[in-house]
């Protein structure tokens, strides 16, 4: 069975390997898959219950992904299961009033058939000042901590594309988790962020784990002799499970294959090296590897 760990302050008990809901509610017709179709809803049905049997008990997902769609699958694959695993969704923030915010959350519940979120994330990308200051003291956060009152939604955090800009919303003190973008092609999180929300003993998740296929799609250009089966998608899984940071990784997994396979991985692997302790800049790197050498 897949192993568990503490998320941080919300106290879930949380797979390393988690299910991200972006491809329940995106298109992509090259690769035959539309979650539109029937034939597309169940094959994203026996995704999701194969990622359940196998121990995942993480879902993240948005309103947004497919205007509802990703949330009205999961909440249709899972109404049954739902005492089995962690619910993830999120809510947007620009120009939308506590009210919005509180609409929005009401009708993902409704999607998702269930009466509670287990995290509730704004689901940002780049935060600007006065997104912090719109989410921390124009009724946003408070709107969340109303709901968490009613028991509607139970941890609170946020996603966030560049890291940095989340500094402010670590350091306001009153999230739970935080989402970041991390992988073995964008490590600015590895600076600051992943530190930061350690010592707010933050829940981890990481969004994009497998690069969303860009490190593979950069290297059939540059370096096809790489594409090794599945390699460079082993490598990227493992650099984020390695680094010790990170409680789970949200990864993108349409076919019941990919569950399997990813989930064998997380099972076997035992990090030799923990990836916090990278030397990432130039001075680090001679001074570690001088070491070595004394
Ligand atoms: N701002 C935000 O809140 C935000 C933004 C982005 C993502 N997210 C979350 O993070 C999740 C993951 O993001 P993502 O889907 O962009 O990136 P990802 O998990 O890094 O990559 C997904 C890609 O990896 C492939 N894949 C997964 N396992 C594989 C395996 N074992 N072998 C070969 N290929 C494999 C998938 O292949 P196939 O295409 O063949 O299925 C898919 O193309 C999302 O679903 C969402 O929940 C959140």
């Amino acid at each position: 069975m897949i192993g568990r760990v503490r998320f941080g302050r919300t106290e879930l008990q949380v797979s390393r390997l988690a299910l991200g809901g972006y491809p329940f509610g995106g298109v992509n017709r090259a690769r035959g898959w539309d979650p539109f179709t029937a034939e597309g809803k169940a094959q994203a049905i026996r995704t999701i219950h194969a990622a359940l049997d196998a121990g995942v008990n993480y879902i993240d997902t948005a309103p947004s992904y497919g205007d509802g769609q990703s949330e009205r699958i999961i909440g249709e694959a899972t109404s049954k299961r739902r005492t089995q695993f962690a619910l993830a969704s999120k809510v947007g923030y620009r120009g939308l009033s506590a009210s919005d915010v509180r609409a929005s959350i009401e009708t993902s519940l409704q999607r998702l058939q269930t009466d509670h979120l287990d995290v509730i994330q704004f689901h940002g990308g780049m935060y600007e000042p006065q997104d912090v200051t719109h989410i921390l003291s124009e009724g946003l956060l408070e709107e969340l901590l109303r709901l968490r009152e009613r028991g509607l939604v139970r941890a609170t955090g946020f996603t966030v594309e560049e890291p940095w800009t989340a500094r402010p919303l670590i350091a306001s003190g009153q999230f739970d988790m935080v989402q970041v973008r991390y992988n073995l092609i964008y490590q600015s999180a590895a600076l600051h962020v992943l530190n930061e929300a350690q010592a707010a003993d933050l829940g981890v998740a990481v969004m994009r784990p497998m690069t969303s296929g860009m490190l593979q799609r950069i290297a059939s250009y540059l370096a096809p002799e790489w594409q090794t089966a599945h390699d460079l998608y082993d490598a990227a899984l493992k650099f984020v499970l390695a680094d010790s940071r990170v409680h789970c990784a949200n990864v993108g997994m349409r076919w019941p294959e990919e569950v399997q396979r990813n989930v064998a991985l997380v099972e076997s692997f035992q990090p030799n090296f923990d990836m916090a302790r990278l030397p990432r800049l130039t001075a680090e790197i001679y001074r570690t590897e001088d070491q070595k050498e004394n």
